[in-house]
């Protein structure tokens, strides 16, 4: 009798500790490097390797992109006893190495696995596998899963079972491991996913190197078939800030800056590559809406304009301010989307981005997009700072972002 109340009250004292041990695993956007597009399903880890040592190399870790994350292509099936293994041809050395590699360089790394037989890729994924799954991940050292939807049924009940049984088992595995939330948006993820373990959930279809499908589509879902650019998903994920926050944050797929069209799945549907302008728009906007920041371009060559919008440390403040509030957008029409994020301090960003096709100049009443008692203005990509009173008039290029940061 005291036995079974003892084995009851150790395991419901386990069960609260790995829930509340998950708590705290992304209190700022995730940042870091994904494989997914420019290599796609060709990566190994010799790549893997050199892809660490570049992100030390160039100052990215620094500044903040502490991830790596391998996306869809390492699986090699399961061996006799159903452990996931990676490919031995891929990586020879077993993903141990590689973990252990890319943490003595002070930086963390994530897998990627499916919630179907089959990942997007065609892979070996955990349907049925969660708990087997997650121990092999965490035994092996790796700090994310990102956990895609291919292959699996389309009704939200399924999906919400089929990530809640996922982060169960990751919370069960023994090891701290933040978990992605990958549906596209198609079951409004920000509605159950952070309730489902999920500390960050994909708001939409896959981005494609472009600024903007030149057929918008009517719906979310249809995003898929036409191919999402920069614009198409900033206008799905600008809506949903009020879901956004610490431990839950809305995530509009991967940065493409510096991709300029170079094959790779962000080439496909009409991915004809961006200009700096537009790849630094998405930076500041990514910022502004406080996404997960995953470079994809090829960080062991990034010519200096893509070095510049990366690394500035003005902008991944921004992103990563501690209140983990996601902009609001107050303003959309033909010419501007105005957006106000309020940071830790007291101070506030505002983004100005010209959506037109010409430069355009603005008169921005700042108390009508709800802003007071500001006195300075600090231009985080001109890096100048201005004195400012009730209004403030700014010249913006066609598709540039430009961010304010104002101070008392
Ligand atoms: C889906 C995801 C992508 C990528 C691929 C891999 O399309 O949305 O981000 O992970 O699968 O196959």
């Amino acid at each position: 009798m005291y036995k079974k109340f003892f084995l009851f009250f150790a395991s419901t004292i386990t069960v609260f500790l790995a829930t509340a041990q998950n708590k705290n695993l992304a209190p700022t956007p995730p940042m870091g490097f994904m494989t997914w597009n420019y290599f796609a399903l060709d990566i190994d880890e010799s790549k893997v390797k050199s892809l660490a040592d570049a992100m030390v190399e160039s100052g990215l870790r620094d500044a903040g992109y502490n991830f790596i994350f391998i996306d869809d292509g390492w699986q090699g099936g399961r061996d006799n006893k159903n452990n996931m293994i990676p490919d031995p041809k891929k990586f020879p050395s077993g993903m141990k190495a590689l973990v252990d590699y890319v943490h003595s360089k002070g930086m963390k790394i994530g897998i990627y696995s499916d919630a179907a037989p089959l990942t997007c890729g065609g892979y070996t994924a955990s349907l049925g596998f969660e708990e087997q799954d997650a121990k092999t991940f965490a035994n092996w050292g790796f700090d994310y899963l990102k956990y895609d939807y291919c292959g699996a049924p389309t009704d939200w009940q399924t999906a919400i079972k089929r990530y809640q049984t996922m982060s169960e088992a990751l919370k069960k595995s023994g090891r701290d491991i933040t978990f992605g939330i990958c549906e596209w948006g198609d079951r409004e993820p920000w509605l159950w996913a952070k309730k489902s373990g999920g500390q960050l959930w994909r708001t939409t279809a896959d981005i494609r190197d472009k600024w903007e499908s030149l057929n918008p589509p009517k719906t979310a879902y249809e995003l898929h078939s036409v191919g999402a650019g920069i614009m198409n998903i900033v206008n799905i994920n600008a809506e949903l800030n009020k879901f956004a926050g610490p431990n839950g944050w809305n995530d509009p797929d991967m940065l493409v800056v510096g991709l300029y069209g170079k094959k790779g799945p962000s080439g496909d549907l009409g991915g004809v590559g961006c200009t700096d302008v537009e790849y630094q728009s998405q930076m500041s906007l990514w910022c502004l809406m406080a996404s997960p920041l995953m470079i994809t371009c090829d960080v062991r060559n990034m010519n200096d304009a893509t070095k510049r919008i990366l690394l500035n440390k003005d902008v991944i403040a921004i992103d990563q301010d501690i209140l983990g509030v996601q902009a609001e957008r107050k303003i959309k029409n033909d010419t501007w989307q105005m957006f106000v994020k309020p940071l830790s301090n007291g101070d506030v960003a505002l983004g100005i981005l010209n959506v037109s096709d010409k430069t355009q100049t603005a008169n921005i009443n700042l108390a009508e997009l709800g802003i007071a008692g500001k006195t300075k203005s600090f231009d985080v990509w001109g890096k100048t700072t201005a004195k400012i009173s009730a209004t403030i008039k700014v010249s913006v290029a066609a598709h540039e972002t430009k961010i304010y940061r104002l101070m008392k």
